[in-house]
């Protein structure tokens, strides 16, 4: 009945290739909660197909939203950076207000850690085989992203950024770090969307969210967008 691929050991190598692909991890300053989110990209890769996260294609949703170049973790470092920049400029403005910029980095790394569930090609096969079955997806990968964080034990202001992040948060009151995330998230998508960086297939998307995506004014360049963190320090992160 069941087709899925099959667990995987978590191993420290595994743990350190989240964070050469997710250096921005090392902004979060609370050792526990950096430790839990590294800890949920290794379980939720674990648990499917993809050897690490720059396996993962830069896709909003499978087969809709497509970056032309990168991979996923460009988007998630993205998103990360945007988010966080909105962070301090109110706590630069605004001294008074109470944002927990751990939360936002944290936020904005295992916002989309249900992805290599939903992305995953051996499930997708047997989903699109015979969706009547268990669906497609038969988890969408904020709600698969809610199992990651319980399973790892995140604390709930990140795991209901997890889950609030798309619009499945349409359904409850998000929280401040919430909202910064949420917004973050779809500013990348209409932005990457309207500057032309998105491959054509998003066309029809782009077009029903009013968003016109403007000529590359250069060739494609190719490879990633971001560079991993040096193997220097990667160690010391995870003691
Ligand atoms: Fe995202």
């Amino acid at each position: 009945m069941s087709s899925a691929p099959a667990r995987r050991p978590i191993t420290d190598e595994l743990r350190q290739s989240v964070i050469e692909d997710l250096p921005e991890v090392t902004w979060i300053t609370n050792a526990d909660l950096r430790a839990k989110v590294v800890e949920a990209w290794a379980y939720a890769l674990a648990e499917s197909s993809f050897s690490r996260i720059t396996d993962l294609p830069p896709e909003g949703n499978p087969g809709t939203f497509l970056v032309q170049r990168g991979t996923q973790a460009d988007h998630l470092r993205g998103v990360t950076r945007i988010a966080t920049s909105i962070a301090d400029e109110f706590l630069s403005a605004y001294p008074e207000a109470d944002i927990d910029r751990d939360v936002v980095v944290a936020g904005g790394l295992v916002h989309d850690v249900g992805k290599p569930y939903e992305f995953d090609p051996v499930r997708r096969a047997k989903w699109t085989a015979d969706p009547s079955r268990a669906g497609l997806p038969a988890l969408r990968h904020p709600v698969y992203g809610i199992h990651v964080g319980m399973s790892v034990g995140l604390p709930e202001e990140v795991t209901h950024i997890v889950l609030s992040h798309s619009f499945e948060g349409d359904f409850l009151t998000r929280s401040l770090e919430g909202i910064i995330v949420h917004r973050a998230d779809s500013l990348w998508w209409a932005v990457a969307g309207s500057a032309g960086l998105l491959d054509p297939r998003s066309n029809s998307i782009l077009d029903s969210r009013k968003i016109a995506p403007r000529a590359l004014k250069n060739n494609l360049p190719k490879g990633s967008v971001h560079t991993r963190l040096p193997e220097v320090g990667k160690k010391a992160i995870l003691d």
